[in-house]
Formats: structure tokens, sequence, C-alpha cells
């Protein structure tokens, strides 16, 4: 693989046959009550009143200032939104619902033990707690405006308290998964240049207290090596009073939080007034190359974006219980836990856990006593629960109006237990495309209005005009049976404005390759380039095969290949490593590594955790491999490089191809040998692949 533009991706030209899914049509009781109901929207939406019909969406929310412009394009592609305009997030998500209904709920927090209470706050004592909280930011921590500040929390209700804290005063924040590892955190805050952390010290998963603090130690360490000193570390309690890790509090660097409250009761701040292009946070992502993407979401286009979509697409009214699975530390959670259910004024669920604990019937009892009736979560979740409790849904009194799919493809088998299962053939089921870079939906149907089909995430959102591109940029006409590269046409509030601190990059991954005319600036000449291989059926229905570049998809988490090779790289006696992907039936994708090591070193046993412990040290349990495979040589070009295409198809059991031109093809033989007949005795071979799934394994990393 090459260093450098990451736009400059694998060949996906392919043929791809399939049977054509039929429709499935909302219930005309979802019909009746839908938000989206009427068609003349999609008049509303035109490409004619681009790019003012975005204003439907700006005025869900209330402005201190209105904008003058509502896109400049001055400075392609760093597009501007609803400039001149001026907001606050922590006001639109809070203060306006807590003067119209403050009792209302806006947060219910299921603890994972079954024995704990669950917590409700009403958007006035969720007031309370942002002010408060800011308070406690701005006077005793020192943050201000435009300061970066990074988060490692769980799925507490402390964590959208923090991140609305830090919305009032306009401070940047990056909240970083709760699962990555302390290493991971620490990467992201020197990168973003935080000088505070804002952790826990412990959560529940799987039924045990989890020692978070530790992780917190590690990464100050992590950022300090980059030359980046992290001044504070403030440690929210998971019970306040008690402490959960065992590792000591630094003196005079890390306080807890509730000790910090305690100095602020009552405490009031103003939100301060932002302009609508202010960054309002950083979503680290992975990409092709190692270093994390820190993707830069604005304030008022953001909002905008995530607000409308969650009216238009997630049907949510103010009196809907909502409950999104997802993890606040990923995008969707950012954009479908907080900021788009708060910003309308309705009652968000947070869960702790997993979704299968204490059983497969966790989510279903939650959705009873709570009357969820909106429920969002993603395809490897779907599996789980199908997988531990195919029965378990009719045990419970649930009914929900509307399910939403999103993160990775969706088998149409697994779509229909969704749909008749959970959904009790009651609801109406969304599968929504969309990136961390994106910050809100880009595919997938009206509910209302337009039918679903298993397994494809339907035609572009209201205002979105996707197109397949071929490697030269010519279109792939829908309805031609061959796959491309799925691009936007056009910019839209929700983008994210740059890669933080790496403009080139943001314009070289996501621009560069379509762009005609670098000096133009009509947005026309820049389509967006979102990395997925997609399908354009007749009737206009896109369904996503995947990643184009080296990006491996596990249970919905983007994970680097780069990343995850330098991790196995920290192991002194690796030489080399290459990660691939294997079909897993329940998380989609896996990692397997495949390394090679230094001259005089002998593969013992012990190698193999060893590179599992490196890669869950550097980057968290969620990349754990599948399996360590420890070879002579890694099969190579004549140039040297890796041929990551010919170990993923070995991993997958699928067809090498040619290998003769290879600098050494006996070692696939070799390799094939050990690695298959040893999946064969574990009893770990893949099923057949689909046709789309060989082609993706068969191109995987290909140059
Ligand atoms: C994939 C998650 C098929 C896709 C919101 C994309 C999907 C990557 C779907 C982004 C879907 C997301 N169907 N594939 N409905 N949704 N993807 O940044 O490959 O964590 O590029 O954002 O997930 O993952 P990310």
């Amino acid at each position: 693989m090459t260093e450098g533009p990451e736009s400059q991706v694998s060949e996906s030209q392919i043929a791809v046959h399939w049977r054509e899914e039929e429709y499935y049509y909302p219930p005309d009781k979802f019909i009746a009550q839908a938000n989206a109901a009427d068609p003349s929207i999609y008049d509303r939406f035109g490409e004619e009143h681009f790019p003012d019909c975005f204003k439907e969406y700006a005025d869900l929310l209330s402005w201190d200032a209105p904008w003058h412009t509502t896109l400049d394009t001055s400075n392609p592609p760093f597009w501007k939104w609803f400039v001149g305009g001026r907001l606050n997030a922590s006001y639109n998500c809070v203060d306006r619902h807590a003067a119209a209904s403050p009792d209302k709920t806006a947060i219910i927090f299921v603890p994972e033990l079954e024995s704990d209470a669950r917590v409700e706050i009403s958007y006035a004592e969720l007031l309370r707690q942002v002010n408060e909280f800011a308070a406690v930011l701005r006077d005793t921590v020192g943050l201000k405006t435009g300061d970066r500040v990074t988060l490692h929390m769980p799925m507490v209700p402390e964590l959208p308290v923090t991140m609305l804290a830090c919305a009032r005063l306009g401070v940047i924040r990056s909240q970083v998964f709760g699962g990555f590892s302390g290493t991971a955190c620490g990467h992201r805050i020197a990168d973003s240049g935080s000088h505070v952390l804002i952790t826990m010290d412990g959560y529940y998963r799987g039924g045990n207290l989890s020692d978070h603090k530790v992780k917190a130690d590690e990464a100050v360490a992590a950022a300090r090596a980059e030359g980046q000193e992290v001044e504070k570390v403030l440690v929210w309690r998971r019970h306040a009073g008690q402490y959960a890790s065992q590792t000591p509090m630094v003196e005079g660097r890390d306080v807890f939080v509730d000790e910090l409250l305690a100095g602020h009761q009552g405490a009031t701040v103003e939100p301060v007034s932002m302009p609508a292009e202010a960054p309002l946070f950083l979503m680290y992502t992975s990409g092709t190359t190692g270093r994390p993407k820190g993707c830069q979401h604005s304030t008022g286009g953001y909002m905008s974006y995530v607000a409308g979509t969650s009216k238009y697409y997630q049907d949510i009214h103010p009196d809907d219980v909502y409950w999104c699975m997802a993890d606040i530390g990923w995008i969707t959670g950012h954009s479908y836990i907080v900021y788009g259910p708060l910003a309308l004024g309705t009652t968000t669920v947070i869960y702790e856990g997993v979704p299968n604990y204490p059983d497969g019937g966790r989510p279903w009892r939650i959705a009873e006593e709570l009357g969820v009736n909106i429920f969002h979560t993603s395809p490897t979740a779907i599996r789980m629960l199908r997988k531990v409790g195919p029965e378990e849904p009719r045990k419970y009194n649930y009914h929900f109006k509307h399910m939403t799919t999103v993160g990775e493809p969706i088998e149409p088998e697994v779509w229909r237990w969704y749909h008749s299962e959970v959904g009790k053939g009651e609801a109406a089921i969304v599968d929504t495309w969309w990136q961390t870079e994106n910050g809100g939906f880009l595919g997938s149907t009206l509910p209302a209005l337009q039918p679903m089909k298993p397994g494809s995430c339907g035609p572009g959102v209201l205002g979105i005009y996707p197109v397949i591109y071929d490697e030269d940029g010519h279109d792939v006409p829908a309805g031609s049976g061959k796959a491309g590269n799925i691009c936007i046409r056009n910019p839209w509030p929700g983008i994210f404005q740059t890669i933080w601190g790496q403009p080139e990059r943001f314009v070289d991954t996501y621009y560069r390759k379509y762009n005609t005319d670098p000096d133009s600036t009509d947005w026309h000449d820049w389509p967006y380039f979102a990395g997925d291989g997609a399908v354009q059926a007749a009737d206009g229905y896109f369904r996503i095969l995947g990643r184009v570049d080296d990006v491996i998809n596990v249970a919905g988490h983007r994970l680097g290949t780069k990343e995850i090779e330098s991790a196995a790289l920290t192991v002194s006696e690796v030489a080399e490593a290459a990660a691939v992907p294997v079909i897993d039936d329940i998380r989609g994708r896996a990692v397997e590594i495949y390394v090679s090591l230094k001259p005089g070193f002998e593969p013992g046993q012990e190698m193999e955790p060893k590179v599992t412990k490196a890669i869950e040290t550097e980057i968290g349990k969620i990349a754990r491999p599948k399996n360590v495979w420890i070879v002579p040589d890694m099969p190579k070009t004549r140039s040297g490089k890796i041929m990551r295409r010919v170990i993923a198809s070995i991993s997958n059991f699928a067809d090498v191809g040619d290998v003769t031109t290879l600098a050494n093809p006996e070692i696939v033989d070799s390799i094939r040998h050990h690695v298959q007949s040893m999946k064969v005795a574990n009893d770990d071979v893949p099923r057949d692949l689909t046709e789309a799934e060989f082609e993706e394994i068969k191109r995987f990393g290909a140059e």
C-alpha cells in the first residue's frame, strides 16, 4: 500500500447479481401519525430548492441571530452553512424544553444491573445538571470557548451532561469511545490538543464493574509521549462518594467531579451564543493510514441536520419514548441519542450495558417497561439477539412503531427477522446509510412514504443527491447491475467541516477523486467520495456493499488496517503484520492478523497472545483479532508490497486468484495449508461467501 491520497482506491467496478427483494409497506397506523406523510415534501426538498430547502431543518432550532447566507461555497470544499447565524446547542437541547415542559423526561438511564433502579431526568433537572457542570468547567477548570477537551466516558447520563455543558461554553469536545484503550484515547488527546480529560471511575459491562480510570493514566502517558500534557483529569464516579477503581488518583491532576460540583450547586451559566460555523465537536474515525481522523462538526449545520432527520426519518414526536442502543462514543449515538432527540424535546433512553445481559430478552424487557416505541440498533446487535433468543421478543408486550438499522449492510433474512419478530410486523423500518463524516443520514427510505426493501437503504434522503461513479468518473446508471463508488453530488448541512489539523487530507480523501476543477467554487464540481461500494437498482434504491478502502467494519465499527498492523508491530519480535477481514456471522466482519517475525525469533506459543494483547492495548478489545497467524513470510509483489487480498482469500477460503507474478508464489500454498487446516480443525470455516463478499475479499487491499 502506498502513502498518499486515500482516494486512490481499488477497482470496484464489479457486476453484482442478486435476487431483487420484495417491498414491504409501512402500516396505516404508522402513516396516519408520521411527521412526513405528505408527498409535497419531495417538492420542498427538490434540487431546484437547494440549498434553501434546509431552512426547514434549521427552523426546528432556536437561533439567537438569523443567518444571511444559507450556503457559502467560496472556499471549496470547505462549505459553510447558515453563515451569520448564531445559536447554542445546549440551549436548543435543554433550556427551551425546560422552559416549555420542565417535568417532561429528557433522559431515562437504564443501568446494566437489573437490580439497580433506572434514573429519570426531567428537562428541568437536566438543565440544572448541565448548568452546574458548565460552571465547574468554566470557573474551576478554566475552560474557554474554543478549547478542546477529551471525554472518555461510558454510557451513563453524565456523558450527555458533559457534552451539553461543553456545548454551553462553546468548548469543542472529542468523545472517545469508552471501549477504546487508554493508549488509543491518548493519541486522540494529543491530536486534538486537549489539556483536560473527562472520564469515569468504572461502569458495568457484562455484569462486572470495570476499572475505567486506569485507562486515564495510560491515556495521559500516551499523550505525553506525543508532547501533549494533560493538566486535569476529571473523574465522574459511577456511584458518587465511592471509588470503583483500584488506580490511585494523582495529586494535583485528578479530581472527582462530584466533589467539584458540591461547590457549584444552583450555579447557572449563560449559554454562549456561537456562530453557526463554530465547531461543536470532533469525532475520530479510522482511515487508510494509521493516524485517526478527527472529523470536525459544526454547530448550526450539524444541529439542523440531526434535528431535521430525527424528525422525518426517525419520526420523533415529543411524546415518543425513543431508544437507540448505539454507544454515544460513536457518531450514531451523538446524532441520534443525544443531539437529535433532545433538540426535538423527546425522551431518550440510555442503556449502560450489553444487549444480551443477563439474557437475550433484556432489550425487550426494557422496551416493555419503559414503553419504548422507537427502536434503533445495528445489524450486529440484531444478529446476536436473534441467535441468543429467536423467540424472546414474543414474550414481551411492547410495540414499536418505528425501527432503525445502521452501521453495516444487513442480510435480507436478518432484516426479515427484525421486521416480523422484533417489530411484530407493526413497525416501519429504516435502514440508514451514513458515516461519521456526514453528521446524519444520507441514504434511507422516508418511513411513511417509501416502501422498505430488505438489504437496501433506499434512495438518497431529502436534499441529498447520491450518484455512483466508476473509477473514471462516469455515472453507473441505476438498474445496470454494476457496482461503483457511491458519492454525494451536493453539500449538505451535516457534512463535517474538515479533518482536525489535516485540511489537505480532508480534500484528498473525500473530494480529490472526482473533482474536475480544483479552482471551481461551484459545488457541482466537488462530489463527496464516501469510500463505499454500492449498486443502485432500477427503482433508485441503493444497496451498500461495504468499504472500498482498507477499513474493516467490525460490528459497525470502522477499524483501519494500518492502525491494527501498527499495534501488532509494537511487539518487538514482529517484523511485518497484515490485517484482513474475515466474514463473521454475528459481527459482519472480524479481523485476522498475519505476522512474520524478525530473523532469529522462533514462533513460540506466547506470540499469539502477545500480538492480541498489543492490539487490545493500542486500540481496544473491539479490534481483537479472531486469529493471529504466524507465518514465515508474507506473499509479496516483486516491489515488496504485501498482497493483503491473497491472505484475505486464504482466511475466507476463497480462491486466491493468479499468484504467479508474486515474488514468492510458493509461500501462498504453504500459508494456505497451515491456516486452512487449523481452521478446519477448530471448526472455524466461514460459510460460503456471497458473490459481493467474494468480490470484496478479492479486491481487499488491492493496488
Ligand atoms: C457502513 C456509522 C450498509 C459504510 C453511521 C459506511 C453501512 C461506514 C450502513 C460508516 C448501512 C453505515 N448499510 N453499510 N445502513 N451504515 N455503513 O463512520 O461502510 O462508523 O461507510 O458511521 O459504515 O461507519 P461510521
